[in-house]
């Protein structure tokens, strides 16, 4: 096995890590509950999570000031560097803790030495910084030199939640319904404001009937994974049943987090007793159709 993965699947077993987890989880309990600012930092407004976009700021910063520190170019420049990627990394770390709440047990693990990491890069540069202020260029350069190293395996861990793991990424990106009117579940089967479970080609959906009107969305959280059809059904929405965030039924489009992206919907009609589905072909899957799945197509 490949050292690093040997490394990270011994992370994910480190029950020892649990206790600190569970303090940092009561520290920062404000940022997993269900919030404006929650739904801000795990990125409803964006589309998708926000943590991966603001990385790159304190990370070229301090990159950045390495480059100058090598070079010997201006030190002013790079002190400056180091200040601002210090002050970047506080919202970029508050994306991070409310993406890290939803998480199992071992991603949290990882989750959190990958946070470890970039604390201790955090109050590297920031003695770096004011070493920079005292004239001590020697110590503020080596500092900031273990500090990017930290940061480098911080990234490496983030790099295995999100590629490995799937942390923040649409659990329904492969997924594909059918584009042309195909039968997916009886309408005797559907109870007003029940979310009911239909498989089609392997693929699964989540039927709601309307007071008029059957709603169809992809069954599976963009979150991550939960079943909606285990879920409830509340004012225009549906709810996910793990982390309660809120699908509008007729769109997808997420009314509340933590999910970020919105709902595969389908379009539907009522043929012959049946719920017909297929894509949105004027705007295709993942444009969301604006209008629900009404009676006839
Ligand atoms: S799985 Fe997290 S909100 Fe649905």
């Amino acid at each position: 096995m490949n050292p690093l993965h040997r490394f990270t699947t011994a992370i994910e077993a480190a029950s020892r890590l649990d206790r600190l987890s569970s303090k940092v989880r009561s520290i920062a309990a404000p940022l997993g509950r269900p919030s404006l600012v929650r739904d801000g930092l795990t990125g409803r407004w964006l589309g998708h999570s926000v943590h991966p976009m603001l990385v790159a700021v304190p990370i070229g910063c301090w990159a950045g000031a390495a480059l100058l520190d090598v070079s010997g170019a201006s030190a002013p420049a790079a002190r400056r560097l180091i200040g601002a990627g210090t002050l970047a990394a506080i919202p970029t770390a508050a994306t991070g803790v409310a993406d890290w709440f939803d998480t199992s047990q071992a991603e949290q693990r990882v989750g959190l030495v990958h946070a470890l990491l970039n604390d201790a890069a955090i109050a590297l540069f920031t003695a770096s910084w004011v070493a920079r202020r005292t004239t001590r260029p020697t110590a503020a350069k080596a500092l900031s030199g273990v500090g990017l190293a930290m940061v480098g395996a911080a990234g490496y861990l983030g790099g295995h939640l999100a590629y490995s793991r799937g942390v923040g990424v649409n659990t329904t990106a492969f997924q594909s319904g059918p584009s042309e009117w195909t039968r997916l579940i009886e309408e005797s089967s559907l109870s007003t404001d029940e979310p009911v479970r239909a498989t089609l080609d392997g693929l699964q959906f989540v039927a709601i009937l309307r007071s008029d009107h059957v709603d169809v969305l992809e069954d599976r959280c963009t979150h991550r994974g939960a079943p909606l059809s285990d879920g409830t059904v509340v004012d225009n929405c549906v709810e996910c049943p793990w982390h309660a965030s809120r699908f509008d039924t007729a769109d997808g489009g997420v009314e509340a987090g933590p999910a970020s992206v919105p709902q595969p919907a389908y379009l539907a009609r009522l043929v012959d007793g049946w719920i017909e589905v297929r894509r949105d072909e004027s705007g295709g899957l993942r444009q969301h159709p604006t209008g629900s799945a009404h009676g006839s197509g």
